[in-house]
């Protein structure tokens, strides 16, 4: 410590310290951030940046990079883990558009009692309501991305494809099926213990909505709904019409779509 400066001088010279680095770290802040978000700035909007900050503070994220796809009701971007591994971010969008028919689905599910129709809120149950959905297919080993984080509309979870090299699996639309008849029986044996061990119906199951790696992984799953939803079995028969139809364009044999969920309805009981 230099002689000569007084208790005064030095709290000064403290001070000015403190508010260079406080300075300091805030330039660094911003460039990491600006490193890190450099895709999805101007893409979306403040409070969903703070989400993201919020994931890569706490150490869900390190990084996150480009759209693996732009959808209607959401984007999917390519992030990295803190073991540098490639993870699944999805940001659903902030819309109005999209309420009434994610109303229809989040209506009558008693995990979500008060749907609050500002948009905002509304989003962040839906987001919430993927993950749900998420931890229940996987807690009844039915192949989903495994969900890692939520915060507010943005959800992490895992990547599916090549965590390595970041090459998300192709759609079932584009894969090329070893066995087109196994991989229909095993999609119809999914729905079944979807409906049966997670008590869930996908809604939106189709060729576009499962991806293939090593194996169909449902995907999407924001509006699947409990089996106990009104609309339930008209959603269960709906997905599997979209399944043997896709399936019978292949020249599978497929069961009629009645006799599916007739079977799977009165099982168990
Ligand atoms: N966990 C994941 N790992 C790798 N790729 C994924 C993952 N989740 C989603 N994708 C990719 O992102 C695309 C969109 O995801 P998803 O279907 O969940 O969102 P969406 O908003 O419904 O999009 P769309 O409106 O295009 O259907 C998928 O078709 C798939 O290619
Ligand atoms: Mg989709």
């Amino acid at each position: 410590m230099s002689k000569g400066l007084g208790d005064c001088d030095m709290r000064r010279i403290d001070t000015k310290r403190k508010l260079i680095e406080a300075e300091l770290e805030r330039r660094r802040m911003r460039q990491r951030d600006a490193d890190d978000l450099k895709v999805v700035e101007g893409v979306i909007d403040t409070p969903t940046l703070k989400a993201v900050y919020k994931l890569l503070n706490r150490g869900t994220l390190r990084a996150l990079y480009g759209a693996v796809s732009t959808g209607k009701e959401a984007n999917v971007y390519r992030g990295i883990d803190a073991q540098g591994k490639a993870i699944a971010v999805k940001i659903y969008r902030v819309t109005t558009a999209e309420s009434d028919f994610m109303l229809e689905y989040i209506v009558g599910d008693p995990r979500f009692g008060r749907v609050r129709r500002r948009s905002r809120a509304l989003i962040t149950q839906w987001a919430m309501k993927e993950f749900k959905n998420l931890q229940r297919y996987h807690a009844a080993r039915i192949r989903v991305p495994v969900p890692v984080d939520i915060q507010r509309n943005v959800l992490v979870m895992e990547f599916i494809g090549d965590a390595e090299s970041g090459v998300p699996a192709p759609l079932l639309k584009d894969a090329e099926l070893p066995s087109p008849v196994d991989t229909y029986n095993e999609i119809v044996d999914m729905i079944e213990r979807g409906y049966r061990v997670a008590q869930l119906v996908h809604a939106d199951l189709s060729e576009y909505n499962i991806l293939w790696w090593d194996g169909p992984v449902f995907i999407d799953v924001s509006q699947a709904v409990l089996t106990g939803h009104d609309n339930a079995t008209r959603y269960l028969y709906r997905d599997i019409q979209n399944i043997s139809r896709f399936f019978r364009k292949l020249g599978v044999d497929t069961e009629e779509p009645e006799v599916i969920v007739q079977h799977i309805m009165s099982s168990g009981e």
